[in-house]
């Protein structure tokens, strides 16, 4: 990581804090993880979905998946999209284990009809996230459910499910 981003970064940081502090998380609408250049080369670790909205669950879904889909049944107007989950690759065997994590750019999660790009960063162990599209434009202000403080209040609030702000089980073939 060259000097000049790790220390935007780190502004970045630092700024998180202290509107977390003085205004209270909510009033907080920008990504927090950064736009990760060059994510469209990293390993997909799983294709996956946001479903549509019409989507009928069974009655004994656990409350984890059905939020995470009523929260993105936008998604597409309704009619779902493949997600891909692509691993930066320096952080692969991170990765598998649900970290602990390094700093910087850890996965992304890529809803492909309307490129939506969720990005998920760690610092100093902490999971940040952010929401961009491909042209690595902020969209977080775009939906309610793009903001950086809803993404973290499902992602650190099933601590069983999302370790160290990772959620998903990788299936594809880098582990393979
Ligand atoms: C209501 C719950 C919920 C919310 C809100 C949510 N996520 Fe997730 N997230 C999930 C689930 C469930 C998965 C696993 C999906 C799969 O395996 O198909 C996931 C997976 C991911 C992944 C793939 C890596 C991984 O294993 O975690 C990224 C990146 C991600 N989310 C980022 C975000 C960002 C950024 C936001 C906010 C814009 C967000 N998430 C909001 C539940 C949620």
């Amino acid at each position: 990581m060259s000097l000049p981003r790790k220390r935007s970064f780190l502004l970045r940081f630092i700024y998180t804090l202290a509107l977390s502090l003085f205004a209270g998380t909510s009033a907080f609408a920008d990504s927090v993880a950064s736009y990760p250049e060059g994510w469209e080369e990293w390993p997909v670790v799983k294709e996956s979905m946001t479903l549509p909205a019409d989507t009928v669950l069974p009655p004994d879904t656990s409350l984890f998946i059905q939020e995470a889909v009523r929260s993105y049944a936008w998604i597409n107007d309704g009619l779902g999209s493949p997600l891909t989950i692509r691993v930066n690759p320096e952080k692969l065997e991170q990765y598998k284990t649900h970290g602990p994590y390094t700093d910087g750019p850890t996965v992304v999660a890529v809803s492909e009809v309307q490129g939506i790009i969720w990005v998920t960063e760690h610092f100093s162990g902490l999971p940040m996230y952010g929401s961009y599209n491909r042209k690595g434009e902020d969209i977080s202000s775009m939906h309610p459910t793009l903001e950086a403080s809803f993404c973290q209040r499902c992602h650190d609030t099933y601590k069983d499910i999302c370790i160290n702000g990772t959620c998903a089980e990788p299936v594809l073939s880098p582990y393979e």
